[in-house]
């Protein structure tokens, strides 16, 4: 006798399997992060961006200062992407694009390795709920002290006022850790894509003690 067949549609993964997968890619990420950060040259001052974008910012200024090594880090598949296209394309041998999360690959850093570090217009979360998200707060400036040299520089610049406040008032508390120096010594006169579209920027240079 003939059995009828039930076709089944193939299994939906439960909460727990789409965590497992979830879990394995933070793994994954953490792995190329570690092997990326660790994998950095040490013949060249290294200078990094935080959160670089399309890279428009590092590509040009790395392509002109080949003295330095440039690392740029964003979260954002695409915008990397987008980025390595370009060291490619204009074969930049001295800077690379990593998609990271920025407090993930400065955890695997030593300390002093960097020379210079730009922060350009990080994400503002200017709601008040969601300040709490905002990078350059107390644990990511204290590794970015920790992985400047003495004397390094860390570059900001941001159009929301009151980020930038923030930024002064926290590090106004910590001037053991950093000074304000003055803005004439900005390195590069290129600007950023969220530097085009700003109407008002605020820029500030700390030194690292
Ligand atoms: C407002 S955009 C500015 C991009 C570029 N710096 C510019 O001025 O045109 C902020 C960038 O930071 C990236 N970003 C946000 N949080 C980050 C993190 N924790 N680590 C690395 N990149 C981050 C975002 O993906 C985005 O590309």
């Amino acid at each position: 006798m003939k059995m009828n067949t039930i076709e089944l549609p193939p299994p939906v993964p439960d909460e727990s399997e789409s965590l497992r997968q979830y879990r394995k890619l933070l793994e994954k990420r953490e792995a190329e992060a570690a092997k990326a950060a660790r994998s950095l040259p040490d013949s060249l001052p290294l200078v990094l961006e935080i959160g670089c974008g399309h890279g428009h910012f590092l590509t040009s200024v790395a392509e002109k200062d080949p003295s330095r090594y440039y690392v740029g880090i964003d979260v954002a598949q695409g915008r990397i992407q987008r980025a390595r296209r370009k060291t490619t394309l204009r074969d930049i041998p001295n800077l690379e694009f990593h998609l990271a999360d920025a407090r993930l690959f400065l955890s695997f850093l030593k300390p002093k390795q960097c020379s210079q570090i730009f922060v350009l217009f990080p994400d503002p979360f200017p709601k008040e709920k969601q300040k709490k998200h905002r990078l350059m707060q107390g644990e990511f400036l204290q590794t970015c002290h920790r992985i400047l040299n003495t004397d390094g520089y860390l570059f900001f610049r941001t159009d929301v006022f009151d980020y930038f406040q923030e930024v002064l008032a926290w590090m106004e508390q910590n001037r053991d850790l950093f000074e304000p120096v003055s803005s004439e010594i900005w390195p590069a006169a290129e600007t950023t894509v969220f530097e085009n579209r700003a109407q008002k920027v605020h820029s500030q240079v700390f030194r690292r003690k």
